[in-house]
């Protein structure tokens, strides 16, 4: 499960299968390191996302399962990894932006935005479906909410895929090999380029103090917590987290659910007989792709999992993607069915106070994408095979040429 290469060829759900046959509270080995829990069943996900005290966030960090030291750790914190109340502080000051009302004031803009690019696509017929549909949205509409300016977003892109994706060599380049370096271990994910990504927030915070807007930016760079302003680290590392968490997690649930409306034309037609599936659908398919596989915890004391017993400071990673297909939870986890509606799907981190910040937002993008594609296409075809994501971390494809009909 530690082999990028696995991911990189196909969606390892045999593996996931037989881990929830034969070991579903698996200790899985490390090269250099004590070995982690692999958690792979609905409920154990479900028990440990909701239990922060005994999971934290905080003592081992969420995003990595290499066990990085304590100074590193700290300087790259985002309140991702900060445990209850902290992490209550920060989420809160910007939270209200991304409930369902507050997302809802770009309903309008948003449908303009997908509609425009569908027609495009149309007219082209055939393309590359990442590059044409699923890209351009949730960076532009990640710089509507933030207030990012618009000849920025291509750069900011790039940027935030090489931070997230840093194991791919179509991405980053040698560095993909090379892991990461001494002189950037104290970064944002601990990335050479997190310096050019800090500098443009560095820049946007300095124009929101001048002069607020009605933005999230805005929100971050005037925010106090307990009487303080936020230090220069927590904004590097906020405005990392949001370019890096925002964007190609949700360009992955646009293209991972397109391409299964493709391999499945029963459901499409499905879908286009009846529209008013379009928000089952989107939770459907975000159930079936999930495009994020994992997140970490740190047991911070003697307990158990299933009868198997964990010790405190065990590494525990809990394997949405594989609840998200336990047949415990969802008779015939592996079929894809529309009409499904499974609300209460792992891929957002449900349970626990972590639940993605976006999950409203990545929501109403692909709901609409969907709504305007079945609309304009009455039939969409894989023309070959993908090129994925080699990572273990986010389940994904960099290039999917398709063909509307
Ligand atoms: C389909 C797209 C997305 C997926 C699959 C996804 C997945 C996740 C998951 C699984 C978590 C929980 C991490 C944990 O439990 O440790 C999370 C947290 C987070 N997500 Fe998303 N995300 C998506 C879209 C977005 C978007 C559009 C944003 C916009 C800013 C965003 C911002 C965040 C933030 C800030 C957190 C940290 C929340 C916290 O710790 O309180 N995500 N996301």
């Amino acid at each position: 499960m530690l082999d990028h290469d696995l991911f990189a060829d196909h969606e390892p759900w045999e593996v996931f299968d037989h881990l929830q046959r034969e070991a579903p509270v698996y200790r899985h080995p490390e090269p250099n390191g004590p070995g982690f829990w692999a958690i792979t069943k609905y409920d154990d996900v479900l028990s440990v996302l909701r239990d922060t005290k005994t999971f934290s966030s905080e003592v081992g960090g969420a995003a990595t399962i290499e066990d990085l030291p304590d100074d590193v750790l700290e300087a790259r914190r985002n309140f991702l990894e900060f445990d209850p109340p902290k992490h209550g502080k920060y989420r809160r000051l910007i939270s209200r932006n991304f409930t369902p009302p507050g997302v809802a004031v770009y309903e309008e803009w948003l449908r303009e935005l997908v509609r425009h690019r569908v027609e495009h696509a149309v007219e082209l017929g055939e393309f590359d479906l990442v590059e044409e549909l699923a890209a351009p949205i949730p960076i532009r509409v990640l710089a509507r909410v933030l207030g990012l300016p618009e000849e920025k977003l291509p750069r900011l892109i790039e940027l935030g895929d090489r931070l997230l994706v840093d194991t791919d060599p179509g991405i980053v380049g040698e560095l993909a090999y090379a892991g990461e370096q001494d002189e950037d271990r104290y970064k944002p994910f601990g990335s050479p380029w997190a310096d050019e990504l800090c500098e443009l927030g560095r820049e946007y915070y300095a124009e929101r103090r001048e002069c607020p807007r009605e933005d999230v930016l805005t929100l971050i760079a005037n925010a106090e917590i307990d009487g303080e302003p936020l230090s220069p680290g927590d904004l590097d590392n906020i405005f990392a987290l949001l370019i890096v968490a925002g964007n190609e997690t949700t360009r992955q649930a646009i293209a991972l659910g397109t391409m299964a409306l493709a391999e499945h034309p029963e459901e499409y037609d499905r879908l286009r007989a009846d529209p008013e599936l379009a928000r089952s659908a989107t939770e459907e398919l975000l159930r079936f792709s999930s495009p994020v596989w994992w997140f970490r915890r740190t047991a911070t004391a003697d307990t158990t999992i299933r009868g198997v017993e964990i010790a405190a400071g065990d590494k525990v990673v809990v394997w949405f993607a594989a609840g998200n297909r336990d047949p415990d939870h969802y008779p015939d986890p592996h079929r894809l069915d529309v009409a499904r509606n499974p609300k209460d799907h792992l891929t957002f981190g449900r349970g626990g106070p972590h639940i993605c910040l976006g999950a409203h937002l990545a929501r109403r993008e692909m709901t609409v994408m969907f709504r305007e594609l079945l609309t304009r296409a009455p039939e969409v075809h894989a023309t070959t095979a993908p090129r994925r994501l080699q990572s273990m971390f986010i389940n994904g494809i960099k290039e999917l040429p398709v063909a509307l009909y």
